[in-house]
């Protein structure tokens, strides 16, 4: 015989164990995107916004491998749009500001990439 109320107490606690990796999880990527000043025009990003999300330090790192190592200076994104390999001019020709923009979300997350005592901030930083 089995204890029904015993195997249905173990299920609730795998589930409510299971379900909390999950949760934490939510919350944190939820507190790394807080409100973002998006270009006003609206547009699409080099790679779509989703995936930009995640993917752009291995994007940026991508552009200065091709940079520097293979004098590579033009980028071919996947929807035919080419751009040119410039953190500072690509990236901030859109997004107009790096303080509302990049900084936002990287102080929500505690990091402070250290790119800007080299690159410039931003063309067209408004205050
Ligand atoms: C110590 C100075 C320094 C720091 C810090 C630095 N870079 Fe650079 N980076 C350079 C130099 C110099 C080049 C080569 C510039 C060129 O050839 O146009 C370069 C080139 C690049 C390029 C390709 C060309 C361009 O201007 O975009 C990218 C992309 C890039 N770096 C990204 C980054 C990122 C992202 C960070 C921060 C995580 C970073 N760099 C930090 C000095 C630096
Ligand atoms: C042609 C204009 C354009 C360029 C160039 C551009 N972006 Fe974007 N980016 C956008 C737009 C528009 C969005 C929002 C689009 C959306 O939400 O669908 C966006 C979204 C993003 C997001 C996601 C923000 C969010 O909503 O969570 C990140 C991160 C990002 N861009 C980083 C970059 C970086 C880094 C570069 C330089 C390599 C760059 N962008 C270059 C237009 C651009
Ligand atoms: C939607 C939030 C968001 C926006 C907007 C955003 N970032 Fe990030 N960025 C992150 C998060 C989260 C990380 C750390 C986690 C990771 O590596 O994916 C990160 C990591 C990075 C790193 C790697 C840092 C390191 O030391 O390895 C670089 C470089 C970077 N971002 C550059 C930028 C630039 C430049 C912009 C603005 C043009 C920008 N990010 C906009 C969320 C964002």
């Amino acid at each position: 015989m089995v204890d029904g109320g015993r195997v249905l107490g173990g299920l609730f606690v795998v589930l409510v164990v299971g379900a909390v990796p999950a949760w934490i999880g939510s919350v944190r990527s939820a507190a790394a995107r807080p409100e973002v000043a998006l270009p006003a025009g609206g547009g699409r990003c080099v790679v779509a916004a989703a995936r930009m999300r995640s993917e752009h330090p291995a994007l940026l790192a991508d552009w200065r491998t091709r940079a520097v190592r293979s004098g590579v200076r033009s980028y071919h994104a996947e929807d035919g749009r080419e751009f040119s390999i410039d953190l500072s001019e690509t990236c901030f020709s859109c997004h107009d500001s790096a303080v509302s923009f990049c900084d936002r979300c990287h102080t929500e997350v505690g990091i402070a990439p250290s790119c800007w005592g080299c690159h410039a901030k931003a063309t067209r930083e408004k205050p």
